[in-house]
């Protein structure tokens, strides 16, 4: 499965008709088919109106919104509206509310104000879908379901009773007896060792911190929580729709608190929701990242892009408007990287609610504005890329994420504040974008034999597993290059025997004696004249050679960045972090090892993206390029159709 019925690339929105008069709606689907929109995403909030009262149902109004669009071929993602339980849940439930790490019982009048291991809300979830999935499972315009909203968006982690018993269900399945469970959450340390399953707690809030590894075990709990509340509703809608695709929008960019690789074979098409970091400069390269992700754990197959903004959101503490051209730009570089479809959260702006500030397809002010003749601009232009739908990106290399390791490393009382997961990861995501190479993303257990390259920029928690993948692939002849501050704990954050980096100590051909992170603002210099802050080690040799050393900080004349032959490969480790264009400087000789020592001679603001038989050059610079002979104008979109590279080429569809 994962085909939803539409020709061309999907184009359109979050519409939300229940804001409105009826009298509006006609309106509403006018101005859709104006701008080119043929997809939108209905109901993802309104149970409270589809069920005003426990089993009563008014099912009427969203009939209507659906046979109204189905008449102008306007095609429906239909949402089951279980992110925002009516208020009559929760009076009903009060079991079923929200509890946070320090006890508060967390109020309504918001939404995802629930906690997910409730059964009273299981079955209340499971009862709307079942109602919505009899009513339109075989209604002509539903294309896609789209369940829920975000799962574990605000609600990711729940601490109360309920919660703590489901906690102790989810532990017999991964321990299976208390004894097993002791040893891997190391409870001989501050006397934890458990006599009862029921002495067991979530790590609710404690005077000190809490055991790392029961942490990082209810971090999964809570995951897989919401995965099986996914499933749940999923397997309901599939019971009376059997034809038509259904996912959930994830939220690779915000949403810290879901393992999506165990997400993604679960849904038929993997959708995303991506809004800009807009006061960074390099918003557009985080997007790039977070498209990437997506596909990647799509499998490389094309994707949904469920939600992103025209313009400013609401949310932010200043949220800043899209220039002219960043909404095509950002809409066609989704599409570049593997997109079948540009959506909006939202179709018409909000008059009232918490997100009335927030953009929309058609703006407060109406037709007569920029951002609705972008919009519209942009309809014509995706109907006219059609020929893109189902074809795949071609990725030259493969970063390591994991969010198992990503949780681990941000758990308190580590060597140092200033060592994160997604900073070291966006490091080195931009030095291969600057010099134009496409990322795959992949698990650190997953086959790497395809990519000449493999970067781990921050692997904190190496299973056992990974290390031997990562090994077997540069025994194979790949070349790797490793961060620091990896390999360093197993899956119960425990540190396997002997110096650092545990598990990655052969690949690598180094050991680490003792980190040495370095104080706020410090900076230490490299027998290159390289740049560095934050983080040294003190590295000893062990079969690897030194590439650059360092001058002085802690380790004056130690290894800094090491390269090892091993089998027909080479793993470099790299163990302090280097300032941005240093690091670029040293991955020119990485990509040399790996035989991608020749990049495009294009300027490095112009994002490139092969998705054969297109190429998407991108210039997000103030001056006009060219790429293969065709002008690219600076802050526009180019699609150039290469069908091989042998043949003529020039401006695509
Ligand atoms: C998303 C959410 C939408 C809307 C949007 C605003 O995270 O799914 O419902 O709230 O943010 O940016």
């Amino acid at each position: 499965m994962g085909d939803w019925r539409l020709d061309g690339l999907a184009y359109g929105g979050d519409y939300a008709p229940e804001q409105w008069p009826e009298e509006v709606w006609a309106e509403d689907v006018a101005l859709m088919r104006e701008a080119g929109v043929n997809l939108v995403s209905v109901g993802i909030f309104s149970w409270a109106l589809l069920e005003p009262a426990p089993g009563e149902y008014t099912f009427g109004w969203l009939d209507r919104v659906l046979d109204l669009l189905h008449d102008a071929g306007i095609r429906v993602d239909l949402g089951t509206p279980t992110a925002a339980p009516p208020p009559w849940f929760a009076k009903r439930h009060p079991g079923a509310r929200l509890v946070d790490r320090a006890g508060h019982t967390l109020g309504q009048g918001g939404r995802q104000s629930f906690c997910p291991s409730s059964p009273q809300y299981a079955a209340a979830a499971a009862g709307i879908a079942e109602q919505l999935g009899r009513r339109y499972g075989d209604h002509p315009a539903l294309v896609l379901w789209h369940v829920h909203n975000e799962f574990a968006g605000v609600n990711a982690h729940c601490y109360c009773d309920t919660c703590a018993e489901a906690f102790r269900v989810w532990l017999r399945e991964r321990h299976g007896d208390l004894g097993t469970l002791n040893a891997a959450w190391g409870t001989a340390f501050w006397g934890q060792r458990y006599g009862e399953w029921d002495e067991i707690e979530p790590p609710r809030l404690a005077p000190t911190a809490v055991n790392p590894a029961q942490q990082l075990d209810y971090l999964r709990f809570c995951s897989d929580t919401h995965l099986a509340n996914y499933r749940r509703e999923r397997d309901v809608l599939r019971s009376h729709s059997a034809a038509v695709p259904i996912t959930t929008n994830f939220m690779i960019a915000n949403c810290k608190w879901v393992d999506y690789w165990k997400w993604a074979g679960e849904v038929d098409i993997v959708a995303n929701d991506h809004y800009l970091a807009s006061e960074r400069h390099d918003r557009h390269v985080e997007l790039a990242m977070c498209a990437d992700l997506t596909r990647s754990l799509a499998g490389g197959a094309p994707w949904l892009l469920m939600e992103h903004s025209t313009s400013a959101v609401n949310w932010q503490p200043r949220n800043i408007a899209k220039r002219p051209g960043e909404l095509a730009r950002n809409s066609l570089a989704h599409v570049a990287r593997g997109a079948d479809g540009v959506m909006f959260f939202q179709w018409r702006a909000s008059r009232f609610g918490a997100e009335k500030f927030h953009s929309a397809m058609l703006p407060q002010a109406g037709t007569g504005t920029r951002i609705w003749r972008e919009v519209t601009e942009l309809g014509t232009r995706l109907a006219g890329l059609g020929g893109l739908r189902g074809t795949r990106v071609a990725a030259d290399v493969a970063v390591v994420w994991d969010w198992e390791a990503w949780w681990a490393l941000e758990l308190e009382w580590r060597p140092s504040v200033d060592v994160t997961f997604r900073e070291r990861v966006e490091a080195y995501y931009a030095r291969l974008w600057e010099a134009h190479l496409t990322a795959d993303f992949v698990h650190p257990e997953a086959d790497l034999g395809r990519y000449p390259l493999v970067v781990v920029p921050s692997l904190y928690l190496t299973t056992a597993a990974a290390a031997k993948n990562l090994d077997a692939y540069v025994s194979g002849g790949g070349t790797l290059v490793v961060s620091y501050f990896s390999g360093v704990v197993d899956a119960n954050d425990t540190v396997p025997d002997g110096p650092y980096p545990g598990s990655l100590r052969e690949v690598l051909g180094v050991t680490v004696e003792e980190f040495l992170p370095l104080r706020a603002g410090e900076r230490v210099l490299l027998s290159d004249g390289s740049a560095a802050d934050v983080w040294a080690e003190d590295v000893q040799l062990a079969g690897a050679s030194p590439v650059l050393s360092y001058v002085d900080g802690p380790a004056p004349g130690g290894p800094a960045v090491t390269r090892h032959e091993r089998g027909a490969g080479v793993a470099w480790y790299v163990s302090t972090r280097l300032a941005d264009a240093d690091l670029g400087r040293l991955l020119e000789r990485v990509y040399a090892d790996a035989g991608l020592g020749a990049r495009p001679a294009v300027p490095s603001a112009v994002e490139l993206v092969q998705r054969p038989p297109y190429l998407f050059a991108i210039n997000h610079g103030a001056e006009a390029a060219e790429v293969r002979g065709v002008a690219v104008p600076a802050g526009e979109v180019v699609v150039l159709s290469s069908p091989s590279p042998s043949s003529s080429e020039g401006a695509g569809p």
